[in-house]
């Protein structure tokens, strides 16, 4: 039993959790095994939650299947600026619901107010509407970086839980002045949104930013209804979901199903208990949520993407070829990628491929960039190092080791690779 019920639609439910250490931790609590025919009578509801999840295409490479995790290879992921739909990251804390467009309603509620307004999928669509290039981020992407330092809790994310798509939606700030908000009124500090998707409990995922980010023209929050000009996959939020440039993953909550303008955070498990910062001396002993901030603006990070860790790499012309991406909160562009294969004793500064035009603090897409990088001629392995600057000439910290946290989030540290390096 689990919570005073059958522990079936947990154990269902957190498929992630079926794993050979759970299976250790739980064989030392045996007290016995039941006879075979004793099971007959038992009609405990053990349909799968995930009966009826999409279709994922094949590139992408599961972190975890139920609830359904992945991202691509990441020499894959810069293939292209904006990412194709079907090969964008997926990161599902719960079953994806199955929502009827026609019978949809997202519903306002002013904390205090007892009516509440509701808009259907129809009435959103018939408002003025907005176009923007918006890359999303986990706040546990490179966390994999970090579990070489020390374990930590958490899915194993590469470097390629990150996506850059265009959305186009109706302005949240549009919706909460239609809805009654007043703008000087300093009462309301927060805008909560819950998602569709809801665990054995009933409790829906659920995330809030502060009132200004929503209530700011500039701030350009949307209530997403198309991803690249289609509507949007189920996988990432069919058919409404808040897109929040320049804030972590978490927040834009997919399936939008209702937005609260309140004088409190979301007390959501996801706002509250997770998705947080801590100094790398906190451990599961004594940490305590209170105590840091929700993540929303994500710092500045790069990734090196091509080649391949431990990969062979020809050398041409004395140099090779290296690529990645970068990418900033908070609406911060990109200014300089540096790269090194010396230990940082020369730092080269790579090409950008392709970046958006929209100036800082606006500036809500990545950067992809490369460099054909000189390796010394006797070299036979070279590690590759490379960091980013951001037009607050912010820059990325030098060691995974004094950034690590236990839940893994944040990591941003200098990128590192090594490859061999081949020559013909
Ligand atoms: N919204 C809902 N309703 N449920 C979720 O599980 N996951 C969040 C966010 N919004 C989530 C959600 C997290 S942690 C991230 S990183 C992004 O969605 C991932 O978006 P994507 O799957 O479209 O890439």
């Amino acid at each position: 039993m689990a919570a005073g019920s059958s522990v079936e639609p947990f154990w269902m439910l957190y498929g992630i959790h079926q794993t050979p250490e759970v299976s250790a931790i739980f064989e030392s609590y045996r007290i016995g095994n039941v006879r075979a025919g004793d099971t007959k009578h038992l009609t405990s509801d053990m349909s799968d939650p995930y009966a009826n999840e999409p279709k994922r295409h094949f590139a992408l490479v599961p972190a975890s299947a139920k609830p359904f995790n992945a991202e691509l290879p990441p020499d894959v992921l810069i293939q292209n600026f904006i990412t194709p739909n079907e090969l964008f990251y997926v990161r599902n804390h719960l079953p994806v619901p199955e929502i009827d467009p026609k019978t949809y309603e997202l519903e306002i509620e002013i904390d205090g107010k007892e009516e509440t307004m509701t808009f259907t999928l129809d009435e959103l669509k018939k408002m003025p509407k907005r176009t923007i290039t918006v890359t999303i981020m986990c706040a546990g992407n490179r966390r994999s970086d970090m579990v070489k330092y020390k374990p930590v809790r958490g899915l194993n994310w590469g470097a390629a839980a990150i996506g850059t798509a265009t959305w186009t939606g109706v302005p949240l700030r549009d919706i909460l002045l239609q809805a009654g908000i007043d703008e000087d009124e300093e009462k309301y500090k927060h805008i909560q949104f819950e998602g569709i998707d809801a665990d054995v409990t009933a409790k829906n995922y659920g995330a809030s930013i502060p009132i200004w980010k929503a209530l700011d023209k500039r701030g350009d929050v949307i209530l997403a209804y198309e991803m690249n000009g289609v509507p949007i996959p189920r996988d990432h939020g069919f058919p409404i979901r808040v897109i929040v440039p320049g804030v972590v993953g978490a927040r834009n909550v997919k399936w939008l199903g209702k937005i609260v303008v309140s004088e409190e955070e979301s007390d959501s498990h996801w706002q509250q208990n997770d998705y947080k910062g801590f100094s790398p001396s906190v451990d599961w002993d004594t940490v305590d949520f209170t105590k840091s901030p929700a993540i929303q603006e994500l710092p500045v990070i790069s990734a090196i993407c091509k080649p391949a860790q431990g990969s062979q790499v020809a050398v041409k012309d004395g140099k090779i070829n290296v690529k990645g991406y970068a990418w900033s909160g908070g609406g911060q562009k990109i200014v300089r990628v540096d790269v090194t294969v010396d230990g940082g004793k020369t730092w080269h500064v790579a090409n950008f491929d392709h970046q958006d035009t929209v100036s800082p603090p606006r500036h809500w897409a990545w950067t992809l960039w490369s460099i054909d990088i000189p390796v010394s001629d006797d070299a036979t392995s070279v590690e590759i190092w490379s960091k980013a600057v951001d037009s607050s000439y912010n820059t990325q910290p030098e060691s995974v080791e004094n950034i690590w946290n236990l839940r893994g989030v944040l990591s941003n540290a200098y990128h590192r690779i090594r490859v061999g390096l081949k020559r013909e």
